[in-house]
């Protein structure tokens, strides 16, 4: 496996590969690896002859008041635990690899970025649609895997890709659960031990709403009250949003008649958790 933090070395690797007709699958990361984070790479190389993994927190994709400063960061960890797997190379850049001083350019996805995370979180996205319009472009790969928590970034990157005829198949990625349902997040290692063990009340709550919807609800409101319901008892919980939005555009639905996602940002204390179900009416 080979680690590089050079782009040209990872862009030469990768145009040797495609001369030779490998495919390409990328796994774009900020490191601090969990189990979710392993299972985008496994999908990765079940689909690709070749993978690569980035490791970069990017600092663009941060509000000034967020975690930047103390997001986790565990390279040589990182790198030990994807040994073990299928991965070819790893590209750990700095930050003014990727962003040299006469950076000028943004990738701005309008509409689907603008509610949710984006509206409680403004110029997220943006840095998240840069940063992964630049990895691309260094690395050209032909398929790219993101986890379904991050629903929202992954509606924003697949339009990106699609408006900007990018050429790269976007694999979305199940949910990886601790065994209480907690969604596996980097941000996890935050939480108090109170905290996280009220935590898991996220899933149940996401469970308890689609079980309504199982006995015969379709109306969201309710659905979003079973998950509000399920947090009363939480005192360490916060919810700041609770939407239920239509998959691909993220536009709010009322009347669940087509696949509805219930997307969900808590605070446990605070530490910001997000998490979604989809909601799938029977065709
Ligand atoms: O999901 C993430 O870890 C990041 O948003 C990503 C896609 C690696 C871009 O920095």
């Amino acid at each position: 496996m080979i680690v590089t933090d050079s782009e040209q070395r990872i862009s030469d690797i990768c145009a040797g590969w495609r001369k030779d007709g490998l495919t390409v699958g990328f796994v774009p990361t900020m490191g601090a690896f969990h189990k979710g984070h392993l299972s985008l790479v496994e999908i990765a190389a079940a689909s690709s002859a070749r993978v690569v993994v980035s490791i970069f927190v990017n600092p663009t994709q941060f509000g000034p008041d967020e975690d930047l400063d103390r997001y986790p960061v565990a390279l040589e960890e990182d790198c030990r635990l994807l040994e073990e797997l299928d991965v070819s190379a790893v590209f750990t850049p700095r930050v003014d690899v990727v962003y040299p001083e006469d950076f000028s350019t943004g990738v701005y996805v309008t509409g689907i970025s603008e509610g949710l995370c984006g509206s409680v979180r403004p110029g997220h996205f943006n840095g998240v649609t840069t940063v992964c319009a630049v990895l691309f472009g260094i690395i050209k790969p032909d398929l790219a895997v993101f986890g379904m928590k991050d629903a929202q970034q992954l509606a924003v990157i697949r339009q990106m890709v699609s408006d900007l005829r990018m050429g790269i198949d976007i694999v979305a990625a199940p949910i990886v659960r601790e065994p209480d349902g907690l969604a596996m997040s980097s941000r996890n290692q935050y939480l108090s031990a109170d905290e996280r063990k009220q935590a898991c009340l996220i899933s149940t709550g996401l469970e308890a709403a689609l079980s309504l919807f199982q006995t015969g609800e379709r109306n969201c409101e309710l659905l979003r009250n079973a998950f509000l319901d399920t947090l009363k008892d939480a005192p360490k919980l916060r919810a700041q949003y609770v939407e239920t939005v239509d998959p691909d555009t993220m536009l709010g639905v009322e009347i669940i008649e087509n696949p509805v996602l219930l997307v969900v940002a808590v605070f446990a204390g605070k530490t910001r958790l997000i998490d979604n179900i989809l909601i799938e009416p029977e065709v």
